[in-house]
């Protein structure tokens, strides 16, 4: 079964070198933030799933619901303490893994695109934990966002249009709820799921943690010393191609 699906989609090989990868330099638990900011956002996703079971956006059931899901659903406070504290905790990886690759000098070539697409998803991920501030509707959390609204309105050119998008001219409501919520549940998430699948193939092209040519051609040596060691005929014919110059691409040769 395992080889039928691996023969058509490459996913087991690709679990399987993705689990035993050498990393150059050795393993640290540095290069662990990256993945546990992953993790945070695959818990984020699934309990926030959850909550928009129950959750209803608006001035009057904001935080009835809230407080519904809270007393009264199976595991609701907890689903909801599991969204509230990933928030944080998804918050810290993603400033520790952004640090570790700027310490590490790994935003270098050819890395610069990464380095882009990940100080965007930084941005994208304050938006959420900014916008989902809002959302349980209690007094702390119209306070703060009343502060973040008037400073996004204070901003240059774009202020005016931006607080007229989030208040729509009648000050804090329904209409802002729903605006945060829409930008919390769907735009961000949809952007952010995109934008991490494209960070996590570039990883996957440019596979050591420091970029290095070096390295690139140490890791090289060692996958084709594995593909001679293979005795399926195929396994020697890609390592003929690496001779050839063309990089190994196991996922994507037939099986
Ligand atoms: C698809 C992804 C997500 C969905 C569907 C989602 C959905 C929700 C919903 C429905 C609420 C309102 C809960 C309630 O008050 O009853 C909420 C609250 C919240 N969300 Fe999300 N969320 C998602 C991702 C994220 C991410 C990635 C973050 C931050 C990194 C985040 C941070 C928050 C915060 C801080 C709250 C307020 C929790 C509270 O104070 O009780 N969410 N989210």
């Amino acid at each position: 079964m395992l080889d039928w699906l691996d023969s058509r989609t490459g996913i087991v090989t690709q679990t399987k070198d993705f689990l035993t990868e050498d990393v150059p330099g050795g393993a640290s638990y540095w290069y662990a933030f990256g993945s546990a900011t992953v993790f945070a956002l695959i818990l984020q996703v699934a309990t926030g799933i959850f909550l928009t079971f129950y959750y209803a956006p608006s001035t009057a059931t904001a935080w009835e619901s809230t407080k519904f899901l809270m007393d009264k659903v199976p595991a609701g406070s907890i689903v909801l303490g599991l969204h509230y504290w990933g928030a944080s905790a998804m918050i810290a990886f993603m400033t520790m893994h952004l640090l570790q690759v700027l310490l590490w000098g790994a935003y270098k070539k050819p890395r610069e695109l990464q380095w882009i697409v990940g100080v965007i998803l930084f941005i994208l991920t304050l938006v959420l934990g900014l916008t989902g501030y809002l959302l349980p509707w209690d007094l702390n959390a119209l306070l703060a966002s009343r502060v973040a609204i008037n400073i996004a309105g204070n901003a240059p050119i774009l202020g005016p249009a931006i607080l007229n998008f989030l208040q729509d001219g009648n000050g804090i409501g329904t209409l802002t709820i729903n605006r945060f919520f829409g930008i919390h549940v769907w735009l961000v998430p949809a952007l952010l799921v995109g934008l991490v699948a494209i960070l996590r193939r570039g990883r996957r092209t440019h596979r050591t943690p420091h970029g290095g040519l070096a390295e690139r051609r140490l890791h090289a040596r060692r996958h084709e010393h594995r593909q001679l060691l293979d005795p399926r005929p195929h396994a020697r014919l890609r390592t003929v191609r690496l001779h050839g110059g063309v990089r190994p691409r196991p996922h994507l040769q037939p099986q």
